[in-house]
């Protein structure tokens, strides 16, 4: 399996992108790392080197719904680390309320960051690697996009299971060449997307979840959910069983 040396992740300044930013320097990768809060990428930054010191950790602030950054930003990426081989697409948002409740404006932000900019995200991502012939996509998708979910989750739902579809048909276009692309199914690891979530039994930590989420990465699957359980039979059931019951999930 190639070694991925540089890394980019998106949403690298909390959450699941920090802890993967954590366990791939731990494992000697380079790394570039985007989001909005500038000053929480510093701190990572400056933890990272220090435990590090022979990595390269690179930082710039970037809205992925600013679709010109995105390129902008992904383009000076791969001049600063000299190619990437590696982007997650990993930058997203859980907020929503039911459909025709008034809340447009959240579920629509939760569709524009979770796909039109993860669009935007995979198209710079394979800009590079196709000029390079080269590179491993990651898109963070989740759980959820098993199946059509009720209440609060219904728009996040629906635009995770539109980034694996977009994933899935990256993945055929460049089937028959070096570029690889991986959909991650994450299931509850916690973050602040979730902090307001209480504690249930399926909820891992995040440093337990980051670890599972960057071993499933380095095999570079075309699909997988993590961790492994019980993520692979409830996503089965998500699937399989009548909308009735997947009701009263999410
Ligand atoms: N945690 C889970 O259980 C779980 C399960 C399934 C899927 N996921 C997915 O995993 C990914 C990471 O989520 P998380 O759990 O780590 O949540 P999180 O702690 O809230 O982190 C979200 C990250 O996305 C970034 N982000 C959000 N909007 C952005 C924007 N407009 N431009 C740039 N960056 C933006 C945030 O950075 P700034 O605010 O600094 O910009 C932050 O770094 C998301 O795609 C989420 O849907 C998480």
């Amino acid at each position: 399996m190639t070694l991925r040396k540089n890394i980019l992740i998106t949403g690298a300044s909390s959450g699941l992108g920090r802890g993967m930013a954590r366990e791939f320097a731990a494992r000697g990768r380079n790394l570039a790392l985007c989001a909005r809060r500038t000053d929480r990428l510093d701190e990572l930054k400056a933890e990272l080197l220090a435990a590090n010191p022979e990595i390269s950790v690179v930082v710039r602030a970037l809205d992925v719904n600013d679709y010109d950054a995105v390129f902008e930003v992904f383009r000076a990426f791969n001049d600063d680390l000299g190619g990437l081989d590696r982007i997650i697409v990993n930058a997203g948002v859980g907020k929503g309320q039911p459909i025709g409740t008034g809340y447009f404006y959240a579920n629509r932000k939760t569709a524009e960051t979770n796909f039109v900019a993860a669009l935007a995200q995979c198209e710079a991502a394979l800009e590079i690697f196709r000029a390079q012939k080269s590179g491993h996509l990651v898109a963070i998708s989740s759980i959820s996009a098993m199946r059509g979910m009720p209440r609060n989750i219904t728009t996040y739902a629906a635009s995770k299971a539109g980034f694996a579809a977009l994933a899935e048909g990256i993945r055929a276009d460049v089937m028959r060449t070096p570029i690889k692309v991986s959909t991650i199914f994450p299931g509850y690891i916690r973050s602040e997307i979730n902090e307001k979530v209480k504690k249930t039994p399926f909820m891992v930590d995040t440093v337990t979840g980051c670890c599972a989420l960057v071993r499933a990465i380095e095999r570079e699957p075309a699909k997988a959910s993590v961790p492994a359980w019980p993520w692979i039979p409830l996503g089965f059931l998500m699937r399989n069983l009548p909308l009735s019951v997947v009701a009263k999930m999410g």
